[in-house]
């Protein structure tokens, strides 16, 4: 949510800037802009849009060698012109970009304006430049200091200052950052994204440090400036993994990556030999794990509705009671945390705010939280005592995909390992472990159906509202297939248990209401299939993801069958055809399938 850029080197710094941002701009789209050190002060362009229309601002005079960018989701004040970051002092020294949000900014802000401040946007995040501006250090680490000093709430941030030409001033609390080192020059940016093009050598700034960048290296602080003396390493990643390549979208480069991202994701962590799975990361002994005698799994948005069907795969192979909470009540209504139970938080990002603030709640009350996570070292992994590292790749596309695939396989690693402590026999965890190696190709298999489910989603794409119903099982399922659908064409797509339908939606259901029913191979099928005939009766158009041979007798449906696997694990494979149909019904609509209106990837906000 948001990205930040920062350069200091020999080279100009506006273009570099700008391609960055636009490899940030899945975080944040609403208005971009940048700030160089060009001559004697510092030259600002920003604006509402896109980083493209940015681009075609930036004037020539930008030439000079250390700046910093920012791409902008709103939070305080519209996404307009003056709003866009970066922000200034009313002498134009300072210069800052922000992610995050100042809690106590409207204090601030009024305790600058009784000073005679004249405050021209409607940000947190312009106290921060007139602050910096304010300060009587004699140093620009200690008036960024001086100003973080009175700051209550999150942030990332760049600042450069006139008087300073030399050096930018970092600092993090609660919004990554991360530094690039380069030959005689040095990076900054909130995402890897904008990094691996220049360099592969990184060091993550940790929540509460400052660092200062110079052309020929950087030195990192706490808040009162005694060094941490922090070291930049090496890190594997193929920069091609943050290019589209060939393709439209990231979604759909990333849609297609499911089979060998769930090949990842599972690659020696299953044991034939004891039918189980290997997971070192937990950090749990033998012993804590028969402990366990509740499983209760966190995470917001996609990330919940795969914690619904992780629970109930915990639930079926372990015979542990299992639910999934949304992250963001989760503390809000002073849950109790209990010593047998483990916690489960389950991101792509790692960053996503009201998870963190959910580990950080049952942490402090003494539970154990693992956390199922993408990215590595992020703060949600670091916060937790031990995890699954999902390894799906970098995601950039807002619309989740294949991190949500290898969450649900993370979820059935988990599962069968709780399970074999317990109840499960060494043939049921085998069957399971034979049908996991199953699913990358049987995602394939989905995956090459395109143009039959591309041909559904233009039907669907017409109606401006749809229901995704199903049962048990199936209703995460549903819930994930809304998700995706309402996210990215903007049709109000909306779940619903299929019992619950007569209790209430039905009364909507007509000619131009279609609904999307999942319904697998299970004890629930001819249920399932009554519901299709009331729907049909009301003359609901209907589709049906479904397993093959299942009989919806003479109903009328358009019908997409998923292969099948073991029952426990149709999820998935159900899931996969919804996003094929969500991306081909933006794709008709004319929509920007990877920044739809309104979200960015990782919610760093409450
Ligand atoms: C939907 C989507 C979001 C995220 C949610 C949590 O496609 O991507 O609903 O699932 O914001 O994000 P992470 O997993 O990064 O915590």
């Amino acid at each position: 949510m948001c990205g930040i850029v920062g350069y200091v080197g020999g080279q100009q710094a506006a273009p570099l800037l700008l391609e960055g941002l636009s490899r940030l701009e899945h975080r944040g789209y609403d208005s971009a802009g940048v700030a160089v050190l060009a001559g004697a002060g510092i030259k600002v362009a920003k604006r509402a849009g896109r980083v493209r229309d940015l681009g075609e601002s930036v004037p020539k005079r930008f030439s000079g060698k250390l700046g910093i960018g920012h791409t902008r989701w709103a939070t305080h004040g519209p996404a307009n012109d003056v709003n866009a970051h970066p922000h200034s002092d009313a002498k134009g020294d300072v210069a800052v970009v922000h992610n995050g949000i100042i809690d106590n900014a409207a204090t601030l802000r009024k305790r600058l304006a009784d000073d005679g401040v004249d405050l021209v946007s409607d940000t947190d995040t312009e106290v921060l430049a007139h602050l910096i501006a304010r300060s009587g250090a004699d140093t620009l680490e200690g008036k960024v200091a001086d100003a973080l000093s009175v700051i209550d709430g999150t942030y990332g941030i760049a600042v450069m200052h006139a008087d300073f030409p030399d050096r930018l001033v970092v600092a993090r609390n609660g919004s990554p950052l991360i530094i690039g080192v380069g030959e005689k020059e040095m990076h900054v940016a909130s995402d890897l994204a904008a990094l691996v093009r220049y360099t592969t050598t990184v060091a993550h700034l940790d929540d509460g440090e400052l660092a200062t960048l110079t052309a020929t290296g950087f030195t990192t602080y706490r808040a009162d400036l005694t060094a941490t003396d922090k070291a930049a390493a090496p890190i594997d990643v193929d920069p091609a993994s943050y290019d589209a390549g060939e393709h439209d979208s990231f979604m759909y480069k990333e849609m297609l990556e499911q089979p060998a991202a769930a090949e990842r994701v599972l690659r020696g962590r299953l044991d034939e030999r004891f039918g189980t799975a290997h997971l070192g990361g937990l950090n749990m002994d033998p012993r804590e794990t028969r402990a366990i005698r509740r499983v209760k799994i966190l995470g917001c948005g996609s990330a919940y509705y795969v914690g619904q069907m992780g629970a109930a795969l915990v639930e079926e192979l372990a015979r542990i009671p299992a639910d999934a909470e949304a992250a963001s009540e989760f503390r809000y209504r002073d849950p109790v945390i209990e010593p047998d139970t483990l916690y489960v938080a389950v991101s792509q990002s790692g960053e996503t705010l009201d998870t963190l603030l959910a580990v950080q709640e049952i942490r402090r009350k003494g539970g154990r939280v693992v956390g199922l996570v993408n990215v590595v070292g992020s703060a949600i992994a670091r916060a937790c005592d031990g995890g699954i590292y999902l390894h799906a790749g970098p995601e950039v596309a807002v619309a989740s995909t294949k991190a949500l695939t290898n969450m649900f396989l993370g979820f059935a690693l988990l599962s069968l390992q709780l399970g074999r402590v317990r109840d499960l026999s060494i043939a049921d965890g085998n069957r399971l472990i034979a049908g996991l190696a199953r699913i990358p190709e049987q995602i394939a298999e989905i995956l090459q159906r395109e143009e039959e489910l591309a041909e559904v989603a233009r039907r669907l794409a017409g109606s401006e509202s749809l229901f995704f119903i199903g049962r048990v099982r199936g209703f995460p399922v549903a819930r994930e297939g809304a998700q995706k659908f309402k996210e990215i064409s903007y049709r109000h797509a909306e779940a619903y248990q299929t019992s619950e339908l007569k209790h209430g939606p039905l009364a909507l259901i007509s000619e131009g209401v279609p609904t999307v029913a999942i319904v697998p191979d299970d004890e629930l099928t001819s249920r399932n299939v009554g519901a299709l005939h009331e729907i049909a009766a009301r003359r609901g158009p209907l589709v049906v993801v479904t397993h093959e041979g299942v009989d919806l007798g003479d109903v009328d449906a358009m019908r997409i069958d998923v292969p099948r696997n073991e029952r426990e694990l149709d999820p998935i494979l159900l899931t996969v055809p919804l996003q094929v149909l969500a991306y081909h019904a933006a794709l008709h609509l004319g929509h920007d399938i990877d920044k739809p209106r309104n979200l960015a990837k990782s919610v760093t906000v409450e």
